[in-house]
């Protein structure tokens, strides 16, 4: 048994989606802790009311419930540090070292993405204590095999780690690194400096850092380059109009800036506004 808040794993054959599954069980008073994983989901939740499609039996599915005591304008470090933990598993299991695209995809080294994370909050909570958040990701292990395997529209733009290793990836032993990685991570959060080191990390990871940006917000896009990620784990991004703090919202990477372009990866809150 694993000697950390992750000790309860429900490997399920099939559900419409771990992140609803893990809610209900939040809302019936589930612990901080509990990890659900499916060989195959239905009706698989992405960011922005999008779907998540994989084939049964290829890819890692899992959530995992938390109560955290974050402060509310901090959450977003939540899903970050699944994104980190998830990419120290990919390193230790697979021996390939995704970078994160803001605000949470794991990317493979040539920039196609390999791995997305969504956070859902439950406001009512469900019993006693923090309210929950459940933290999802699905990570790409066998599925694209080729690029013939996918949707024209994924075409370049999604890979696989068996895209990039000689032996396949063993799902469980991923599933435990990352569980593993993970635990100190979300204690980390419990202190100002704790999450000062995650967001520290979070910004030497973030490979959105330093290109020109769309940022495609609910009711308006805009342009910019984006220089830092906030203590918070926001995204700092510089625009004709100034520097805006983008707090949700979907990113496109347009290029890299040029060399001596002012990047400041240490870009705390001050000097970003909006
Ligand atoms: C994204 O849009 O990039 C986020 C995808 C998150 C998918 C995972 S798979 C496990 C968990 N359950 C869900 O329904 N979604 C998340």
């Amino acid at each position: 048994m694993p000697e950390h808040r992750f000790g309860e794993v429900r490997w399920l054959a099939s559900v419409d989606s771990t992140n609803r599954y893990l809610l209900d069980e939040a809302r019936a008073g589930a612990a901080e802790g509990l990890v659900v994983v499916a060989d195959h989901q239905q009706a698989g939740r992405g960011r922005l009311g999008r779907s998540w499609e994989a084939p049964p039996g290829v890819n890692l599915l899992v959530s995992v419930l938390l109560r955290p005591t974050v402060p509310l304008g901090s959450r977003h470090l939540l899903s970050a540090v699944v994104a980190l933990a998830a990419a120290d598993a990919c390193r230790v299991v697979a021996g390939i070292d995704p970078g994160v695209k803001w605000p949470n995809d794991l990317l493979a080294p040539d920039g196609r993405k390999l791995a997305g994370v969504l956070a859902e909050a439950d406001a009512a909570g469900g019993s006693e204590g923090p309210a929950p958040v459940v933290v999802g990701i699905g990570i790409n292990v066998g599925w694209p095999g080729t690029d013939d395997d996918l949707p024209a529209e994924l075409v370049g733009r999604a890979t696989s780690l068996s895209q990039w290793t000689a032996d396949p990836v063993d799902r469980t032993l991923l599933l435990d690194r990352l569980l593993d990685a993970l635990d100190p991570r979300v204690t980390a959060l419990d202190s100002a400096a704790g999450r000062a080191a995650q967001a520290d990390e979070l910004r030497r990871r973030c490979v959105t850092i330093g290109s020109e940006v769309r940022v495609e917000l609910a009711a308006e896009s805009f342009c910019g380059v984006a220089t830092g990620v906030t203590e918070e784990g926001h995204l700092s991004v510089h625009t004709s109009g100034g520097s805006r703090t983008v707090v949700a919202g979907d990113v496109v990477h347009l290029r890299p800036v040029a060399p001596g372009y002012p990047l400041s990866v240490d870009s705390g809150p001050a000097g970003a506004s909006d």
